[in-house]
């Protein structure tokens, strides 16, 4: 079965605060958003193998480390998944991005493909899958069976809030799949809204409704 990593760092759990807040600008929403994924690719990438290298330094010789192993690849989900993306291209700036364009339909809460475009070496990269928001986890599952289709392995997925009803269902469908997330909330409401959550990620993002 796949981790739940809860990425607590107090920097994190301060931002996320803000970002529940039904007061926060769409502006500082997005802000924050962005901020918080910067700092949850630290506890990401914290499994990335290192390799020995020598530099040399102004005073002698160095035995350094650098990241070694397979490039990245980003996967957002359309829309809301956009909005973390700037926030880890910031640390990890080689990185290629693919798409994955899905909604939710708002009467049966399952999700609708509209879009794909992926890296051609997609194979050849771990993936992060990406949305703020996972609550039934229909739009994860979708998005991770989208990359599966076409081969790949190695799929982390990143989230902001998770409700414990979507961490059980990629857990049941990606057994092979880690989840990072800054915060599991209660549960879903009758509308499959995560509670207390931050409401609709996109259209806060976005300033739409
Ligand atoms: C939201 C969110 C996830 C999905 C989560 O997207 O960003 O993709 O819902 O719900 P689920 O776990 O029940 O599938 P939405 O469908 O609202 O699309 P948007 O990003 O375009 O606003
Ligand atoms: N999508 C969102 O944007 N928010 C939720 O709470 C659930 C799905």
């Amino acid at each position: 079965m796949g981790k739940v990593h809860i990425c607590d760092h107090p920097l994190i759990q301060h931002k996320l605060t803000y970002i529940r807040d039904e007061n926060t600008t769409t502006k500082d929403f997005r802000a924050l958003v962005d901020e918080v994924a910067t700092l949850m690719v630290y506890e990401i990438t914290r499994d990335l193998p290192l390799q020995q290298v020598q530099v040399k330094t102004p005073v002698t010789m160095a035995d350094c480390q650098v990241i070694s192993g397979r490039m990245l690849g980003l996967i957002p989900i359309l829309r809301a998944g956009l909005g973390m993306v700037d926030g880890v291209l910031k640390l990890m700036p080689a990185a290629k991005v693919g798409h994955v364009g899905l909604y939710r339909d708002p009467d049966t809460l399952q999700p609708v493909e509209y879009y794909v475009k992926l890296p051609t070496d997609v194979l050849e990269r771990d993936l992060l899958v990406i949305d703020p928001m996972l609550a039934t986890g229909g739009s994860a599952n979708a998005a991770i069976d989208v990359l599966k289709r076409r081969g790949c392995s190695r799929i982390k997925l990143m989230c902001l809030i998770a409700a414990p009803e979507g961490v059980a269902s990629v857990q049941k469908e990606h057994p092979d799949v880690d989840i990072y997330v800054a915060a599991v909330d209660d549960h879903l409401n009758d509308h499959g809204y995560i509670v207390p959550g931050l409401g609709d990620a996109g259209d806060r993002l976005y300033g739409t409704d």
